[in-house]
């Protein structure tokens, strides 16, 4: 399954994260791509309303890996100023992806058995114009399209284009 919502506000693209993340549950894996200032600190903001983190989330600028507390731990990672490609275990992400937390990787690409893994969430960024982002979500399979389409309709974003059941 493969689909693509047009977002109109970092407000809308921060409920994407939200219902996502509420459908995904604890051991959810997000990995990031796109352009640049596309939105993905932005929905990751969202991923941690849904976990009822009270930290403001930005991005981690000096470290690899922020780490936050709420429902259960949420890990945002930022591989941009990481030379790619690097596996895992280079990065030392084991820890957090055996764990019971969420994982938001930007830049995830640049680590690319990430993409692999049964049950990554792939979503790419697009800057459309001031205001618009077209981002593309391909789910991990297990994912039931008629759940998600529920959760969109409830956000009420704009669904472009939809493939699969
Ligand atoms: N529809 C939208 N969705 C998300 N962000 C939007 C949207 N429209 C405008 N924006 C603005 O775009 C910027 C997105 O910034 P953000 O840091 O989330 O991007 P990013 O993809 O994480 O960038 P980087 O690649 O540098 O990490 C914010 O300033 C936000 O206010
Ligand atoms: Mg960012």
């Amino acid at each position: 399954m493969r689909f693509v919502v047009r977002t109109r506000s970092p407000e809308e693209t921060r409920l994407l994260g939200e219902v996502l993340a509420e459908l995904a549950g604890e051991g959810a894996l997000f990995a990031l791509g796109g352009d640049l200032g596309a939105g993905k600190t932005v929905f990751t903001q969202g991923v941690a309303r849904a976990l009822g983190v009270a930290d403001i989330v930005t991005s981690p600028t000096f470290t690899l890996v922020n780490e936050y507390s709420g429902k259960c731990p949420l890990y945002h990672v930022d591989l941009y100023r990481v030379e790619g490609p690097l596996d895992v275990w280079d990065l030392g992400l084991e820890d957090y992806l055996e764990g019971h937390g969420v994982v938001v990787v930007e830049w995830a690409d640049k680590a690319g058995e990430l993409l692999d893994l049964p049950r990554v969430w792939k979503l790419f960024f697009r800057i459309l114009e001031e205001g618009e982002r077209d981002i593309e979500v391909v789910p991990p399979q297990d994912v039931e399209g008629s759940k998600l389409k529920e959760a969109l309709t409830r956000i009420g974003v704009e669904v472009v284009e939809w493939k699969g059941f």
